[in-house]
């Protein structure tokens, strides 16, 4: 028996998730019982007339914050108080999202995801109801809803049998500390353009090697920072000395 991993996500615009929770793989992850997502809308929590989540801000300036009571009231209801999993905030002030946090995340089998709206958030949410923040990135978004779907998205890749091929997501850029090798289909030749003779060769040891060559030398090109931080073999650290005396 595979336990479930269950995502409680709490916003403001359940609907926009519906879509896309619906599509391919993490439909299917649903259908298997792999992930359970729950969406609730903070705004049902509301007692007042008018059903207001925001407010303005104590000491002026711009924009409106969301109100720290139907957070509170949503979160306490549907998993008590204190909560009985982390309540992660998508928020540009959180800890960084990569693949390792993701792996992190995939271990768990409960957790909330708090999407915030508006300017901010009443701090009180993020200093006694929050047990961890997450950003996708060093960039603001409108809202919180995008993030949680991309964490929901990556961290339900990780569990095993998620995706239909066997060989799951080794080999994805980042699982291997690497950017990923390029990839081709058919045709052999598309407007003149060949795809690499070693592809077509049938040789899996030499398509092994050019493969993890390629990612090699992407990473190198494009993210030289990740290669500091890769697991690498005496083979890999050879051949980017070899790439160095080239550059000479
Ligand atoms: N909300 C707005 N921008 C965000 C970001 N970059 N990451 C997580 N949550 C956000």
């Amino acid at each position: 028996m595979t336990t479930t991993l269950r995502f409680d996500v709490f916003t403001l615009f359940p609907e926009v998730f519906t879509p896309y929770l619906e599509t391919s793989i993490l439909q299917r992850a649903q259908e298997s019982h792999l992930i359970e997502v729950k969406l609730y809308n903070i705004r049902d929590w509301t007692i007042d007339r008018h059903h207001v989540c925001d407010d303005m801000p104590y000491g002026g300036g711009g924009g409106m914050v969301m109100k720290p009571e139907p957070i509170f009231a949503a979160i306490e209801a549907v998993l008590g108080a204190p909560p009985s999993c982390p309540v992660v905030l998508l928020t540009p002030q959180g800890r960084v999202f990569t693949q390792a946090v993701a792996e992190e995340l995939s271990q768990q089998t409960h957790m909330a995801l708090l999407c915030g709206r508006y300017e901010g958030i009443d701090e009180r949410v993020r200093e006694h109801l929050v047990t961890d923040q997450i950003s996708i990135g060093d960039y603001v978004l409108s809202g919180g809803e995008l993030p949680a779907m991309v964490l929901i998205d990556a961290i339900t890749r990780l569990i095993p049998g998620a995706l239909g091929d066997p060989e799951g997501a080794w080999d994805d850029s980042h699982a291997t500390g690497l950017l990923e090798y390029p990839h081709y289909t058919r045709p052999p030749e598309f407007r003149n353009w060949r795809v690499p003779e070693v592809l077509l060769s049938g040789d899996h040891a030499r398509i092994a090697k050019w493969r993890r060559q390629q990612a090699l030398l992407r990473t190198r090109q494009r993210r030289p920072d990740l290669l500091e931080k890769a697991n690498l073999s005496d083979k890999d650290r050879d051949f980017l000395k070899d790439l160095e005396f080239q550059d000479e």
